[in-house]
């Protein structure tokens, strides 16, 4: 070992890790040829062990240069690690870019069922003409649902409403109890209910679930019904036509027409079936599948009846006024373009129905 043959290999080795830094595209990489060439075990450290075997005159011109040599690489790699840094940043800069301008992905959105849509849009148009919506309890006392109506108990006129009464202990039904406690099956508990607030003029729309012993194709266990109550000094069937009209106008269409027919209703006198002009066949009914006759059922209605106006502590011979019962799953199944032929469809919960509107 002649220390020329000592300065050639570092050259040597200089001018490889020279080469194989050209080689080098990545961090990881760089890491390997550092431990490679500048570790504890690497091979300017293997050289440099070499050297011991040289005199020491020449070990000192021999280290001089090796120290030059291994700097000048430990120069390089710290120039190349720099290099490959910012090849990288501008590389993910590259890569992580968002156009923030762009639109965003929207994650799949769902809807209202179209009876929960029905109610949002039967609330808003009564309450463009001043109606306020009002909530009266779904479980109630049988004398909001029946008895305030002007139906005493075992009246016979209470079959109409199929109703499910709720179980009550001796405890629950003693003193301070209005009759028994029933789910209750139309809306109309809430007339006596909103007279007795006390507060005149009464425009009011309560839409909730009722509930009824029933099950065939236009009829389900629990429905939706809205109901409508106004009352003030002076008002008349015209003042309940005008409204009616306008619901049908808002919600149907334009050429729809409502008709009142007689009725009969013990909360209301006189009483009256609402129809609405039928939108498939133009109100003629000719060959018409759907209404058969020019016209579809809405639901009831009528002027308040005075002794529920009594039950409610209004004067009627001071205070008139109309009321009116629908129900939401019906009223939305007339609109035109709805062809839902069997009404328990609307409960069966499949998407594939509920996604179609
Ligand atoms: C009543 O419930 C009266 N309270 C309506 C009323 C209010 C009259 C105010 C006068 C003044 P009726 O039982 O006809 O009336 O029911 C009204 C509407 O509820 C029906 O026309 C129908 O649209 C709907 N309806 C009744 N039973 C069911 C049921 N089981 N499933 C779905 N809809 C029903």
């Amino acid at each position: 070992m002649t220390k020329q043959f000592m300065m050639e290999q570092f050259d040597k080795l200089k001018r490889d890790i020279e080469d194989a830094l050209q080689m080098v595209t990545e961090g990881n990489a760089l890491e390997q040829l550092r431990i490679e060439f500048l570790g504890r075990k690497g091979k300017i450290a293997d050289l440099m062990k070499e050297m011991a075997a040289l005199t020491e005159d020449q070990r000192k011109v021999a280290g001089k240069a090796a120290n030059e040599v291994k700097a000048a690489v430990e120069a390089a790699f710290l120039k190349k690690q720099d290099a490959l840094g910012q090849q990288e940043a501008s590389g993910r800069a590259e890569k992580e870019w968002i156009d923030i301008t762009e639109p965003g992905a929207w994650p799949k959105e769902g809807h209202l069922h179209p009876v929960s849509t029905a109610i949002v849009e039967i609330a808003d148009l009564f309450s463009d003409i001043g109606f306020t919506r009002v909530r009266a309890p779904e479980i109630d006392w049988d004398y909001y649902a029946f008895e305030s109506l002007n139906m005493p108990p075992d009246h016979p006129a209470r079959d109409d409403w199929e109703t499910f009464f709720v179980a009550q202990t001796n405890a629950q039904a003693a003193t301070g109890a209005k009759g028994r406690i029933v789910l209750t099956p139309h809306t109309s508990n809430s007339q006596v209910r909103e007279m007795e607030k006390g507060k005149l003029p009464i425009r009011m729309i309560n839409i909730n679930r009722t509930y009824r012993r029933q099950s065939d194709i236009t009829h389900v266990p629990m429905f939706h019904q809205f109901e409508g109550l106004m009352i003030d000094k002076g008002i008349t069937i015209a003042h309940l036509k005008g409204v009616l009209d306008y619901f049908a106008q808002q919600y149907f269409g334009k050429d729809r027409k409502i008709r009142l027919r007689p009725h009969h209703f013990r909360f209301t006198e006189p009483s009256f079936e609402v129809d609405v002009s039928c939108g498939t066949c133009g109100g003629t009914g000719a060959n018409c599948r759907v209404c058969k006759s020019g016209w579809l059922e809405l639901g009831g209605a009528g002027m308040v009846h005075p002794n529920v106006l009594k039950a409610g502590g209004l004067d009627p011979e001071v205070y008139t006024g109309f009321a009116f019962g629908w129900g939401v799953e019906r009223t939305l199944m007339m609109r035109e373009g709805m062809r839902v032929d069997d009404i328990r469809l609307l409960y069966r919960n499949d998407l594939r129905f509920v996604q179609q509107f």
